[in-house]
C-alpha cells in the first residue's frame, strides 16, 4: 500500500515500511525502513533533524535549509558534484562535467494495470502498486523516475530507475544503481554469497565498518563469484531472530553491490548493473532503465528474509505456466557417461531409470556432429548420427515409449572454433578487432549485441525443439566473456547490450515454447540469479554433486532463492568433484531439498542402491509438493554447527519435511534436541524418521560380531553380500505436541559411539543424515 501525504511517502507491506519524504530543499530522503508502523497525523518526529548540520561540510542551497549537507542526508539517488562525498549510485557526464543536482518534480501512484514493464529487461509479474518519483536536475534537463513496485504478501519492494534525457546534449551514464538507500547504523555485518567454479554460494560473513564494502561481478555474467543476492544484518541477529535486511537484483549480467559506512556511521547500501567498464551514451529524447533491484526487510531473523525472497520469487519471477507447478524428477545422463554414449547406453539408463520411478531423461552435452569432447562441435547443432542413428525425434520417441519426458541439453551462446557456424560466420564472436580473441573452455562467446546473432540463435534453438517432442532444455554457458568490444567506441555499452541480446532471445524462444521446462546452467551456479529465473523457472546449482559439499551450496543459495528454483542430483561414489564417499541416502536427503534429479549410471548399482533409489523416490513423490514450495528453514549452518538442518513446512502447518546433516563424526556425541519453528503449538504431530539402510561395509571388520562365520570384511565375499543385504537404520517414531517441536522438548535416539548398536541407535557416519516426515494427527483448529 502506498500512502501519500504532502510529498511524503509511506509504503507499507504486510510485515515492512518505508517512508520517504521529499525535504526543504526538494531531495528525496529515507527516514525509515524496518518493521511495519502505524500511519500517523504527523510523521515529522520520524525524520533525521539537523539544527547546525556538520562542520567541514556544503550546504546544497542555503536559501532552502542551513544544514541541508547532502553528504549526510540519507539519500535515495544520491550524484556528484554538490557535496556528496560518499560512493554515489548515479554518475553522469556531458560537457560540463559531472556536476548535477536531482530534485523532486512530481510523483504517480500507479494500479496494477498502469505498472509498465521494461522494454528490454525482465520485470517482476503483478505488483499490487507502483510508485514513481521524478527527479529533474534543472541544469541539464535530465529526468530520472524512481519506481517502487510493492509486493505485499512477499514484504518486498523492487526499485529501478529511468534516465531521460530531454536535452539535445549526449550525456554519458558512467553509473546508475538500481537502489540505494540509507540506514541508521545498527551494529551491521554483511552475508553475501561468494565462490568460484563448482564451489558457489560460500557465506562470507564482514563487519560493517567505516569505508565501502564491495561485491561485484566483471566477467560478463552474474557469476559463481559474487552473487547478486545479499544481506545487511544485524551482528546479532541469527537465523530466527533480530533484524536482518535482504537485497538482490533482477539481472544476469556485471553487477555491483556496495555497503559504505559514513563518517557519521551512516550506512548507504546500493546494489545494480556493474560500473565496471561501463560507459552509455545517451542521446537527446533517450531513455535508459536499469535492471530491479529487490528490497525486503525481517524482523525475524534470516529465515524470515529467505522467506520473503522466495515468496517473491515463487509468485512474481518464475513464469505464471511454472508457478507452483511440481517439477519432475529426472535422470541425466552427463556425470553417467560424459560424452562417450550411444543410443543403446541411453535406452538401457532410460529403462532402468523408468524402473526406479525417474519421469524425465536429459540429454546432456555430446549429442551433435563433432562434440565427442569439449573441444569442437559447438555450432554445429546437426545431430551426431553415429551415437544418434535416428537422430533427436528417434531417441525422443524411444524415451517416451518407456514412459519418460525427453529433455535436451544445449550451449547457444557459445561457439567453437572447430565448427561449421564459426567457419561460417569468424566475425560473430565477441573480440576486439586488433587483438586475438582468448578461448574458454576451447570456445568463444558469440556476440549477442548483434540482432542477426540473436536472431539466428532463436532460429536454430526453435528449429531443434520442433523437430523432436522436448519438453525439458537445459540451457548451459560455460565460460566468462574477454575480448569485449563494440564498434564507434561504444564498447562501454558492451556488457548491458549483451545482455539486452540474452533476454530477446529467452523470452522470444520460452514465449514459442511456453510449455517446455527450461533450467539454467552455467558450469552450474556461474549466473544463478533471477533474471535468469523470469524465463527459466530452475537453475543447477553447481557442478559439485558431493553431497557435504552441496549442503554448504544449497544452504547458500537457501538465503536467497527457494528449494524450487534449485537443481539438485543424486550421483555416483567416490564424488566426480572431490572424491568422496557418502551414503545413496545421504546424497537423497540433500537433493531432495531441491528440484530432484539422478546423475549416475543405474546399470552400475547394486541391487540394494537400486532399492534405495525406488524408496526415495517414492517418498519425493508422496511430498513434492510441500518439499518443493513448502515454507523453508534453516536452523543450523554446517559451517557454524558441524551438522546443519533444514525444514519444509505446508502454508497450512499441517506437515513439515525436516532433515539433519551430521558434518564430521565425532566420538561421544551430544544429544540430538529437535528445535523447530512455526508448527501449531497445540496441535499433535506424528514425527516419523523415513527408513534407511545402512551398507554393511559401513562396519567393516565389527561386522563379525554379528555373524555366525567370520568374513574378511575387504574379500570377496564382504562384496557379494553387500550387494544384497542391508543393516536397517533406527526405528523412530513419537507423537508430540507442536509446541514441544517448536520449543526444543524432542530429544533424538542415542546417536552411535562406539558402543553397540541396535534399533534405538542412531548411527550417523560422517556426513550422514535422516530425513524426517511430521504429519498433524489432532488438530488445535488454529
Ligand atoms: C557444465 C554443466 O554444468 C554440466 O552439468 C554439463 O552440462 C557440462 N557443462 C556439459 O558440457
Amino acid at each position: 500500500m502506498i500512502l501519500n501525504k504532502n510529498n511524503l511517502f509511506h509504503i507499507t507491506t504486510n510485515d515492512t515500511s518505508y517512508l520517504m519524504r521529499v525535504d526543504e530543499t526538494k531531495h528525496l530522503v529515507l527516514e525509515y525502513y524496518g518493521k511495519k508502523i502505524k500511519d500517523v497525523e504527523d510523521y515529522s518526529a520520524y525524520y533525521n533533524k539537523w539544527t547546525f548540520g556538520t562542520g567541514c561540510s556544503v550546504i546544497n542551497n542555503k536559501e532552502l535549509s542551513k544544514t541541508a549537507n547532502l553528504d549526510i542526508m540519507t539519500l535515495e539517488l544520491s550524484t556528484t558534484g554538490k557535496g556528496d562525498y560518499n560512493s554515489p549510485s548515479l554518475i553522469l557526464k556531458n560537457n560540463n562535467g559531472y556536476v548535477f543536482d536531482f530534485l523532486f518534480e512530481k510523483f504517480i501512484i500507479n494500479k496494477i494495470d498502469g505498472i509498465n514493464t521494461l522494454k528490454g529487461l525482465p520485470t517482476p509479474k503483478e505488483a499490487d502498486e507502483e510508485l514513481v518519483i521524478y527527479m529533474v536536475d534543472n541544469a541539464s534537463k535530465i529526468e530520472v523516475e524512481l519506481h517502487y513496485l510493492v509486493f505485499v504478501a512477499s514484504n518486498v519492494i523492487a526499485r529501478n530507475i529511468v534516465i531521460n534525457n530531454k536535452n539535445e546534449e549526449t550525456v554519458h551514464i558512467l553509473k546508475a544503481m538500481s537502489y540505494e538507500l540509507v540506514l541508521n547504523n545498527n551494529n551491521f555485518e554483511v552475508m553475501n554469497l561468494y565462490g568460484g567454479w563448482a564451489g558457489e554460494a560460500k557465506k562470507e560473513w564482514s563487519e560493517v565498518k567505516h569505508g565501502l564494502l564491495l561485491n561485484d561481478s566483471k566477467n560478463g555474467v552474474s557469476s559463481n563469484r559474487h552473487n547478486p543476492f545479499f544481506m545487511v544484518k544485524d551482528k546479532a541477529a541469527t537465523l530466527n531472530h533480530g533484524e536482518v535486511y535482504a537485497f538482490n537484483l533482477i539481472y544476469s549480467g556485471n553487477h555491483s553491490e556496495e555497503v559504505e559506512c559514513n563518517f557519521i556511521s551512516l550506512v548507504r547500501i546500493m546494489g545494480g548493473v556493474s560500473p565496471f567498464c561501463f560507459d552509455y551514451e545517451l542521446k537527446e529524447n533517450e531513455s535508459f532503465e536499469t535492471p530491479f533491484g529487490v528490497l525486503t526487510y525481517s524482523s525475524d531473523g534470516l529465515n524470515k528474509a529467505s522467506q520473503n525472497m522466495h515468496h517473491f520469487i515463487n509468485n512474481h519471477i518464475v513464469s505464471s505456466v511454472f508457478r507452483n507447478k511440481e517439477r519432475p524428477i529426472l535422470i541425466n545422463n552427463w556425470e553417467a557417461t560424459y560424452f562417450k554414449f550411444t543410443q543403446n547406453k541411453l535406452v538401457a539408463l532410460a529403462k532402468k531409470a523408468k524402473e526406479c520411478g525417474i519421469e524425465l531423461f536429459v540429454l546432456d552435452d555430446g549429442w551433435f556432429k563433432d562434440r565427442n569432447d569439449d573441444s569442437a562441435g559447438l555450432g554445429n547443432y546437426e545431430v551426431n548420427e553415429k551415437k544418434l542413428p535416428q537422430g533427436l525425434k528417434g531417441i525422443a520417441k524411444k524415451i517416451n515409449k518407456i514412459g519418460l519426458k525427453f529433455g535436451l541439453w544445449f550451449e547457444p551462446e557459445m561457439v567453437s572454433e572447430n565448427s561449421d557456424l564459426y567457419r561460417a560466420h569468424p566475425d560473430w564472436i565477441v573480440k576486439h578487432p586488433e587483438i586475438e580473441p582468448s578461448e574458454g573452455r576451447n570456445q568463444f562467446s558469440l556476440d549477442l549485441t548483434r540482432t542477426e546473432v540473436q536472431d539466428y540463435i532463436i532460429e536454430n534453438v526453435s528449429n531443434t525443439l520442433k523437430s523432436a517432442n522436448i519438453e525439458y532444455v537445459k540451457w548451459d554457458y560455460n565460460r566468462p566473456i574477454s575480448d569485449f568490444y563494440l564498434e564507434n567506441g561504444k564498447t562501454g555499452e558492451f556488457f548491458y547490450r549483451y545482455m539486452l541480446g540474452f533476454y530477446r532471445i529467452v523470452s522470444e524462444i520460452t514465449k514459442a515454447f511456453p510449455n517446455v521446462l527450461f533450467e539454467g546452467c552455467a558450469s552450474g551456479g556461474n549466473r544463478f540469479d533471477l533474471g535468469v529465473l523470469c524465463y527459466f523457472p530452475q537453475i543447477w546449482g553447481s557442478d559439485d554433486t558431493d553431497a557435504y559439499e552441496r549442503n554448504f551450496i544449497q544452504s547458500g543459495l537457501y538465503l536467497g532463492y527457494p528449494q524450487s528454483t534449485i537443481g539438485a542430483h543424486v550421483s555416483a561414489v567416490p564424488s566426480q568433484s572431490v572424491l568422496r564417499t557418502t551414503q545413496i541416502d545421504t546424497r537423497f536427503n540433500v537433493a531432495a531439498f531441491g528440484c530432484l534429479g539422478y546423475e549416475l549410471n543405474l546399470n552400475e548399482l547394486t541391487p540394494v542402491d537400486i532399492k534405495a533409489i525406488k524408496a526415495q523416490i517414492k517418498f519425493y513423490k508422496a511430498h513434492r509438493k510441500l518439499i518443493q514450495f513448502g515454507t523453508l528453514y534453516q536452523f543450523s549452518f554446517m559451517e557454524k554447527a558441524n551438522h546443519s538442518e533444514w525444514m519444509v513446512l505446508s502454508s497450512d502447518k499441517k506437515e513439515a519435511v525436516y532433515g539433519y546433516f551430521n558434518g564430521i563424526q565425532t566420538i561421544n556425541p551430544e544429544t540430538t534436541t529437535v528445535r523447530l519453528k512455526d508448527l501449531k503449538d497445540d496441535s499433535l504431530y506424528k514425527f516419523s524418521a523415513r527408513p534407511q539402510e545402512h551398507n554393511l561395509k559401513e562396519f567393516g571388520g565389527m561386522i563379525n560380531y554379528v555373524l555366525p562365520v567370520h568374513i574378511n570384511p575387504s574379500g570377496f565375499l564382504m562384496y557379494e553380500l553387500t550387494k544384497h543385504k542391508t543393516m536397517g537404520s533406527e526405528k523412530e517414531e513419537y507423537i508430540v505436541s507442536g509446541d514441544a517441536l517448536n520449543n526444543g522438548a524432542l530429544k533424538l535416539k542415542q546417536e552411535w559411539s562406539s558402543t553397540g548398536v541396535d534399533e534405538n541407535v542412531r548411527v550417523l557416519l560422517d556426513f550422514g543424515s535422516r530425513l524426517y516426515y511430521i504429519n498433524e494427527v489432532e488438530n488445535s483448529n488454529k
